[in-house]
């Protein structure tokens, strides 16, 4: 499923970001630092160090974002979250094709965590850069995405993406990996349909019975597929 969350960061909480990646001083390094055997020969970007104090000051505004997002916490079903991570792409960089290592260690930990999900949360509007779409593969096709600055693609990690040469201008994000509590994306998708429906009920003067009884379906299935 890839799902379109719109306004994770508000303007002013992206502009903000932006101050801090745009200052002279801010650690970019070769974004082959984070990639792994397929990713390495066919990135090329910059981000933030992930070991640096600006990235988990950074990451920490995204993810304070990212516990009050009900549309996010519904489809992510977050386990937990990887400290989320800061790119550019300026004139003539993309990320070729390539799917995302399945699981990584978490930054100064031993502790591994497993890629169910991807995300690419937009920090430049597009007009702001030619190129740099986000092409991700999935069920119905090839999936084109470039959202405005402050809305969030979530999709399966296990998908084939890149993203195309920036021809124009930078293309900022931010980017992280999900495990989520339920790790087939089937039966995620299928937990997120029936609570976004739920919630649409309960907006109504559905019968309240009916709810009561539907959101015990949605626990009692979330009870079976959640994983500890
Ligand atoms: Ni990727």
């Amino acid at each position: 499923m890839l799902l379109q969350i719109p306004n994770v960061l508000a303007a002013a909480q992206v502009a903000a970001l932006r101050v801090r990646l745009e200052t002279a001083d801010a650690p970019w390094v070769d974004g082959r630092a984070t990639a792994g055997h397929t990713g390495a020969p066919v990135k090329f970007n910059q981000q933030i160090d992930e070991r640096a104090a600006m990235a988990r000051e950074l990451g920490d505004v995204v993810l304070a974002a990212l516990e009050r997002n009900p549309l996010f916490i519904s489809a992510a079903l977050p386990q937990r979250v990887y400290p989320p991570l800061f790119n550019r792409y300026g004139a003539g960089m993309q990320f070729g094709a390539h799917v995302d290592g399945a699981v990584r260690l978490l930054p100064g930990s031993s502790d591994k965590l497993r890629t169910d999900l991807s995300a690419t949360l937009f920090l430049a509007d597009p007009g702001e850069y030619d190129g740099g779409e986000l092409q991700v593969e999935d069920a119905y096709g090839l999936q084109r995405v470039k959202l405005a600055a402050g809305d969030m693609l979530l999709y399966p990690a296990s998908s084939l993406h890149r993203v195309t040469e920036v021809t124009r201008g930078t293309r900022l994000a931010c980017f992280f990996w999900v495990q989520s509590m339920v790790r087939d994306d089937t039966r995620r998708a299928l937990l997120f349909d029936l609570d976004r429906a739920i919630q649409r009920l309960l907006s109504t003067a559905a019968d309240q019975a009916a709810c009561i009884s539907l959101t015990g379906v949605y626990h009692n299935l979330l009870r079976q597929w959640a994983e500890p």
